[in-house]
């Protein structure tokens, strides 16, 4: 039978081979053509090639379970399977085109409504972020866990856009978090920044809509990290939909939480 730890051991092989292909890219980001999928929305060869060997690998170990890949997202349909792999082949596109190093690859396994297990490989400072539920996260085999703070004065949060949402969506919240003496953040991977949080650099995380690719793994890293999030992925339909993400250290979450759904 496999076992969670399995997928997990899986998973982390193949965004460890995956991230050598993408290193490869990056290499030579001059060769790279980038295509606009639309306003600062961009993906390259390596995006879609990465994505390649990761769906191989699955398909190939995993046959009988589904596949969401950001990069070839448009086919994908919700469906009767044991479980569901989640991918981001390179979340951080803009900061890998321009030649900085914050992009990583995220990887997740999806079952009956829970993402069970979860990692995030940062390939240029060789770090893997890797969870399975109820078992903790761990960063290159150690326990890590969310900072230990008790409020948003003490320490940073990152904080997402993308144009799947209104200026004002983020701009209410980003106001608020300044008024209660917190500071922002943005490395340009909504993915990595989550990694970040689990292991207590960022004390939170918020973004008024991530796809599934962009959050599952960082998610699941929170929350076992010992940080709280909200629930982004309630059911099969958010695989297709995305969500508001808001992820936090324990001490701050309420705090955040207040600042992102507040109104006023
Ligand atoms: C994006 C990044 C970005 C976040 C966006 C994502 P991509 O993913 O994670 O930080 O703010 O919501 O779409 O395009 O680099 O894979
Ligand atoms: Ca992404
Ligand atoms: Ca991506």
């Amino acid at each position: 039978m496999t076992t969670n730890n399995d997928r997990l051991a899986f998973a982390s092989d193949t965004a460890r081979e995956a991230g050598a292909l993408a290193l490869k890219y990056f290499g030579d980001l001059g060769s790279l053509t980038v295509r606009s999928k639309g306003v600062q929305n961009m993906a390259t060869e390596a995006d879609v090639n990465t994505e390649t060997i990761i769906r191989d690998a699955i398909t190939k170990r995993y046959p009988d379970d589904g596949f969401l890949g950001e990069e070839s997202s448009d086919s994908f349909a919700i469906s009767d399977v044991p479980g569901t792999w989640i991918v981001d082949p390179i979340d951080g596109t803009q900061p890998f085109v321009c030649g900085m190093r914050t992009w990583c690859i995220s990887i997740a396994y999806y079952s009956h409504g829970k993402v069970e297990v979860g990692v995030i490989y940062d390939p240029s400072n060789d770090e893997m972020f890797a969870a399975v539920r109820g078992q903790g996260a761990t960063m290159n085999g150690k326990p890590i866990q969310v900072a230990d703070v008790s409020n948003l004065g003490e320490g940073l949060v990152s904080v997402g856009y993308s144009t799947r949402v209104t200026p004002e969506d983020t701009l209410g919240p980003l106001g608020r978090l300044l008024q209660a003496n917190g500071m922002y953040h943005r490395n340009g991977s909504g993915a990595l920044s989550l990694a970040y949080v689990a292991a207590g650099r960022l004390i939170g995380y918020f973004e008024p809509h991530m796809c599934a690719w962009d959050l599952a793994a960082g998610e699941l890293l929170v929350r076992e990290a010992g940080g709280r999030s909200n629930d982004c992925l309630p059911n099969d339909q958010a695989l297709v939909d995305g969500s508001l993400v808001i992820a936090a250290a324990d001490g701050v979450y309420d705090e955040l939480e207040a600042i992102v759904d507040s109104k006023t």
